[in-house]
């Protein structure tokens, strides 16, 4: 026991070192920043912003290099990699960090935020503040949020109502919430890295999924799911994290900018993030093959409402203090 103790702290102490050292040679400092999506879209678009600004900007002093798409980690490993220094920026969907914070669930909850603004608005607030800050202790700091967008729900059959959702198998993210959202509609979740979603569809492994325009079009989901319904019943957004070893060991000067510059970049990608999915939305609509289904608002509360016990469900889990400061953002209180 002391033995592992001691073998921990030397790794922790070989790791800072190596974290130091990076932000005090001479040469620059490498930023890696690996992300599992394309480059067209809200996060791929705000990690190049990044490296622009960042290299425009400090020079030599640091270099930032993006590896989209899962070329370098992908679900499986990027949070390991971070912890061992071996990349430095990661921005995953809020759903992937399950094992780190249960808290972070409250973003999975189906129909809890009515928009991507409401959303905005509980990630302004003190509760949602404080949620970046939830992982230190795990050697994770969150840096900002960044929104993709509203989930839809596709499928090889259209879904009108809760009940043709039964007997699916649905792809989803490793989430308990999402888990418990699926089963509530009698469908099976199978959960598989982002990597794997569309040959999965394709060859009938699971035959339906949720994921934002941006991430269904970037990814031609759409070519393998003929049926999407917008029901824009949850959010996927991201935080962007890197680790606190590495972070604050980047000379207070330099980290400062970096930190201005990823605010402009939120900024901007926060800005820009729901008319780019309402772009791949009609560039879905334009193509053949793929019908887009928008329900009345009698058929998504028949949604709602048989999506709404995993609430309760997770209440404990989550904290109900959470739960009720993330309702109050909605323009339409329930
Ligand atoms: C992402 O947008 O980073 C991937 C989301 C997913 O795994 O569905």
């Amino acid at each position: 026991m002391l033995k592992s103790i001691c073998a921990l702290a030397v790794g922790s102490l070989l790791l800072a070192s190596t974290s130091l050292h990076a932000a005090s040679d001479s040469g620059p400092i490498v930023i890696k920043f690996s992300h599992v999506v394309a480059d067209n879209t809200p996060k791929g678009q705000g990690a190049l912003l990044f490296k622009t600004l960042a290299e425009e900007r400090l020079g030599d002093k640091v270099k930032v290099e993006i590896y989209p798409n899962s070329t370098l980690y992908g679900d499986a490993n990027e949070l390991d990699a971070l912890s061992k220094n071996e990349v430095q920026l990661l921005a995953p969907s809020l759903a992937k960090f399950e094992q780190y914070t249960k808290q972070l669930q409250v973003f999975d909850l189906p129909f809890l935020f009515d928009d991507l603004e409401a959303v905005n608005r509980f990630q302004k607030r003190s509760k949602g503040r404080q949620l970046l800050r939830s992982m230190e202790s795990q050697n994770i700091v969150g840096l900002a949020y960044w929104h993709n967008g509203m989930k839809q729900l596709s499928a090889t059959k259209p879904l009108l109502v809760p009940t043709d959702a039964a007997g699916l198998t649905f792809r989803i993210q490793p989430s308990s919430v999402l888990q418990a959202q699926f089963s509530q509609l009698g469908a099976t979740p199978l959960v598989l890295p982002f990597a794997e979603v569309f040959e999965a569809l394709k060859s009938g492994k699971v035959q339906g999924a949720e994921n934002p325009w941006s991430n269904i079009y970037s990814k031609q989901l759409h070519t393998v799911q003929p049926y999407i319904t917008e029901t824009n019943h949850g959010v996927l957004d991201y935080m962007l994290v890197s680790n606190p070893r590495f972070w604050y060991a980047i000379p207070h000067q330099i980290r400062t900018q970096l930190e201005g510059i990823i605010d402009e970049v939120t900024y901007e990608v926060n800005r820009q993030a729901e008319a780019a999915n309402q772009a791949d939305r009609n560039r879905i609509a334009a193509t053949s093959g793929t019908q887009i289904i928008s329900l009345t608002d009698e058929q998504r509360d028949a949604w709602r409402q048989a999506m709404r016990p995993v609430w309760q469900q997770f209440e404990g889990v989550i904290g109900a203090d959470i739960i009720k400061a993330a309702q109050t953002v909605n323009r339409n209180k329930r």
